[in-house]
Order: structure tokens, then C-alpha cells, then sequence
């Protein structure tokens, strides 16, 4: 399966989610190979410090902000099970070459009415790529959801009958997500029983029903 994580806003959550739905695959035993489509190659740092710190190796990294990105997926997707993609901010070719990719698309959102979740430019983008792939899935993802859940259920109610639909599954606003990144790791690293891992968990098992 192919899943890219994308939305043209930064700081929504995509290398965050893609990192760790790749590294919750791997630890699961299957090989994944995440494809860093943000020119400033945030999973690929991630990846670096990861070697630094001496851990092993989860998954395989590379760099490919580039519009062939369609072109080279499906070539890569051969030999590994899933193939994640990191999504690039406002880089309209690349955000449609990364679609043209993808079995999934994820769009991370914040709880938030005010984020504009119902982002006019992915979902164009994301009208046009359907009539060449009508099968391709989308979802929303709410992701940085506080405790007070009153927000994010008012948010995840509104997109209930919205088209792309939104995950069941959200993740929390938790430490452990910026933590983890600074020192290469993923939550599950930190502390395999935590909130932040048991989301993580969650969120991949539904992915997993979407498109086994
Ligand atoms: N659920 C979360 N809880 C806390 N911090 C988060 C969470 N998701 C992302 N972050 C932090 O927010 C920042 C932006 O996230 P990032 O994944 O880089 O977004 P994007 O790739 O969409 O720009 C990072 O510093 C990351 O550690
Ligand atoms: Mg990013």
C-alpha cells in the first residue's frame, strides 16, 4: 500500500504521522520504505539523527522531492510491503504527483474550525487526481486534539458526512511526539505503553481496514 500523508499547511502533523505509521509497520515486521517529499527533508533528519544516536534501523528513508515521484513509487513499492510519503507545504506539482502515487491519502488537520480543515487546495487537487484514479481513498486525520476533547468532537462531527471522510482515530496533543523527534526515536521507543503509543497503534489498525 501506498499512503501519503499531505496537506499544503505545516505543522498539521504529516512528518510526525508519516514517521511513526512507518515505524509502526516496521516494528510490526513489515518493510517500509518512507519517501521525504518535503524539500526540506524533516524524515530524512529524523533518519540522520536515528544513525547518530546508534539506533537500529526501522525503515529505509529517501529523498524524493521531485514531480516523477509517480514514476519512481511504484518502482520502489516493489519490494517492500507499504511505502509512506511525506508530503511537501504548498508545492502544487509535487502535491499532485505525490496523489498520482498514492493507494491513500491522509490529511492531517488540527481540531480546530479555525485551521480551515476543509482546505480548498488539497481537495481540488485532490478532485482532479480522482479522475485518473477513482479508486484512490482519502481520509482526514485530527491530530494535536486536547485533552478537552469538546473541540475535536465538535470537528469530527462536522466532517462526519464530509467527503473525504474523517479517521475514528485521533491523536492527542502529547510531549512524547516532540520528544521522540528530537533524539531520532519514535513514542513507542519512549515508552511502548503510552497514550501517544497506543494512538499510534489505533490509528494504524483503522488504516489497516481502510485498505488492507
Ligand atoms: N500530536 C502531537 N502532539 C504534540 N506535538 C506534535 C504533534 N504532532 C506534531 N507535533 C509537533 O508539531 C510540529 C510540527 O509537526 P510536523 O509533523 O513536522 O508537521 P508538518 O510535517 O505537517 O509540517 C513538530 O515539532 C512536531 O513534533
Ligand atoms: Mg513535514
Amino acid at each position: 500500500m501506498i499512503v501519503a500523508l499531505l496537506n499544503q499547511k505545516g505543522g498539521v502533523g504529516k512528518t510526525t504521522l508519516a514517521l511513526h505509521l512507518a515505524g509502526e509497520w516496521a516494528t510490526r515486521g513489515k518493510r517500509v520504505t518512507l519517501i521525504d517529499a518535503d524539500p526540506q527533508g524533516s524524515a530524512l533528519d529524523w533518519s540522520q539523527q536515528r544513525a547518530r544516536e546508534a539506533l537500529p534501523r526501522l525503515f529505509g528513508v529517501v529523498g524524493l522531492a521531485r514531480d516523477t515521484l509517480h514514476r519512481e513509487a511504484p518502482e520502489l513499492a516493489r519490494h517492500v510491503d507499504h511505502i509512506v510519503i511525506d508530503g511537501p507545504p504548498r508545492v502544487a506539482g509535487l502535491m499532485r504527483s505525490a496523489l498520482l502515487a498514492a493507494d491513500l491519502v491522509l490529511i492531517p488537520v488540527l481540531p480546530s474550525p479555525f485551521d480551515g480543515w476543509a482546505s480548498a487546495e488539497i481537495l481540488s487537487l485532490l478532485g482532479e487526481a480522482r479522475i485518473y484514479r477513482p479508486q484512490l481513498a482519502a481520509r482526514f486525520v485530527l491530530n494535536r486534539c486536547g485533552a478537552r476533547t469538546v473541540i475535536a468532537r465538535e470537528t469530527a462531527e462536522t466532517l462526519a458526512d464530509h467527503d473525504p471522510p474523517v479517521l475514528a482515530a485521533t491523536i492527542g496533543q502529547r510531549v512524547a511526539f516532540a520528544d521522540a523527534a528530537q533524539s531520532g526515536r519514535l513514542v513507542s521507543e519512549l515508552d511502548q505503553d503510552s497514550p501517544a503509543a497506543r494512538e499510534i497503534a489505533e490509528l494504524c489498525a483503522e488504516i489497516e481496514r481502510i485498505a488492507p
